[in-house]
């Protein structure tokens, strides 16, 4: 859909990432545009990157060449962006910078903070006293804010600066075709959509366990930690889209709206959050044969601020199909085992007939989120004894998508198309959703616990 409607607009579009020498430039937003022109569905773009750093064209162009030979990407259009890419150094929460480099901007124009929450937030305010092109985007990475109050704030920032509509806050599983499988698993056939109610659910799950560690990201998740990182944003989306009503297009407003529905309802279980979340972090091991420091030992890290590498929250959805199913949200860092999935469980069986026997699990559907595959884990009886229950596991894959996560939520900037970011209000809820558990974490009515890297982490609430 969306690449089909970006090919078709020839009009020069000026991408400019500020923290363009970063971590995030590199590691992710330029394999992901990589990807769109890979598909020959990138626009003609003027591709501005700026930072503190000193760098050069040439050295960001190199950086840019690197992304884009690696993606496989060839072709004039590719080489054009290149050569026509620029760096411009520059402190963006200074008025006088953005004059200098809006000089350098076309428009359609996309500013893509990939910076801290703070930094983005001053370079917000410095906006306030610029004239900025017309049909500019402002296209925000998370954490969008640091809580509530300042994603409020930032939220009426940004709506003295643009509309509401040229605002991307970016959640990149957003863009996971893994994670938007799950619309059509939802409603596009009539085999699973009845049966996803609490009448039927016992409960759900979505873990999202990494084996990778903190990779030297100290700077950013010293800061943040499991919850903020993973769980108050990506895994909130997710629960947004197996929770949400069925909307009558995937247009930005029925999309959001329904997952905003959702997400308004949603609350940490029985308003207790002591007891329904759970914080750790690892301790030195090994994982396929490479040691991991302890965190607290991680370079960068200040083990005083106690930040969390696992997480787990269980959450529920009050809302008449979902009230009283726990959503048990759970991601960890330095795990022995890569897990990556909902699995969404069902209340067993009304009454299995006398003589049928063996039947001892509930039937489950597990989406995958890597790799991407639906499996559905029922009972059956047979093989064997026709009188015993066993296991049968139907699995699809979904196979990946043509666009990255990245590439995905890029598409939706170049085409202002808002579908896949996340709305003002759900930022703010977002937020809400897990400030109970902030709080209790603080006040330390939850301990920190400790698993070892490469371990299975702790077991499930
Ligand atoms: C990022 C988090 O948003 O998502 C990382 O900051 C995490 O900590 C990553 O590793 C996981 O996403 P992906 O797409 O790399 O699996």
């Amino acid at each position: 859909m969306t690449l089909d409607r970006i090919s078709a607009n020839g009009s020069e579009q000026t991408l400019l990432i500020l923290g363009a020498s970063g971590d995030l430039t590199s590691r992710l937003l330029l394999p992901g545009l990589a990807t769109l022109f890979a598909s020959w569905a990138a626009p003609r773009l003027r591709l501005l990157g700026s930072g503190r750093t000193r760098w050069d064209d040439e050295r960001w162009r190199a950086q840019i060449g690197h992304a884009f030979a690696n993606g496989g990407v060839v072709g004039s259009a590719a080489a054009a962006t290149i050569a026509s890419a620029r760096y411009l150094p520059a402190d963006v929460t200074q008025k006088s910078d953005w004059d200098a480099l809006l000089q350098e901007c076309g428009s359609p124009l996309a500013i893509l903070f990939a910076l801290p929450p703070a930094v983005t937030a001053a370079a917000c305010q410095a906006l306030e006293s610029v004239r900025l092109p017309e049909d500019t985007s402002l296209v925000l990475e998370k954490p969008f804010g640091t809580d509530a109050a300042s994603a409020v704030a930032l939220n009426n920032l940004l709506a003295r600066l643009v509309p509401e509509d040229r605002v991307h806050r970016i959640d990149h599983f957003l863009g996971k075709s893994s994670v938007l499988n799950l619309l059509g698993l939802r409603f596009a056939n009539r085999v699973f959509e009845p049966v996803l109610n609490a009448d039927h659910v016992e409960k759900v799950d979505v873990v999202f366990d990494e084996r990778l560690g903190l990779e030297g990201r100290a700077a950013y998740y010293d800061n943040a930690g499991a919850l903020v990182d993973m769980i108050q944003s990506h895994l909130l989306q997710i629960v947004a889209l197996l929770a949400m009503e069925a909307p009558p297009s995937l247009s930005a407003a029925e999309l959001r709206d329904r997952k905003a529905q959702v997400l308004r309802a949603t609350r940490i279980w029985d308003d207790d959050p002591a007891r329904c979340s759970r914080r750790a972090r690892y301790t030195a091991g090994e994982i396929d044969g490479r040691r991991l420091p302890a965190y607290a030992d991680e370079q960068g890290v200040d083990a005083t601020r106690q930040t969390e590498t696992l997480a787990e929250v269980v959450v529920g959805v009050d809302t008449w199909r979902w009230a009283g199913v726990p959503f048990r949200l759970r991601s960890g860092k330095a795990l022995g085992a890569r897990r990556q999935e909902a699995v969404i469980t069902f209340r067993p069986a009304q009454r299995v007939p006398t003589g049928l026997t063996g039947y001892e699990q509930p039937d489950r559907i597990r989406v995958g989120f890597s790799p991407a595959q639906l499996s559905l884990d029922i009972n059956v009886n047979g093989p064997g004894d026709a009188f015993g229950i066993d296991r049968a596991t139907l699995v699809a894959d979904f196979g990946a998508g043509t666009l990255s996560a990245y590439g995905e939520i890029l598409a939706g900037v170049f085409d202002q198309d808002p579908t896949l970011s996340i709305r003002g209000d759900t930022a703010v809820d977002c937020w809400r959703i897990v400030e109970p558990v902030l709080a209790a974490w603080r006040e330390n009515r939850v301990p920190l616990e400790e698993y070892p890297a490469g371990s299975a982490g702790l077991p499930a609430l």
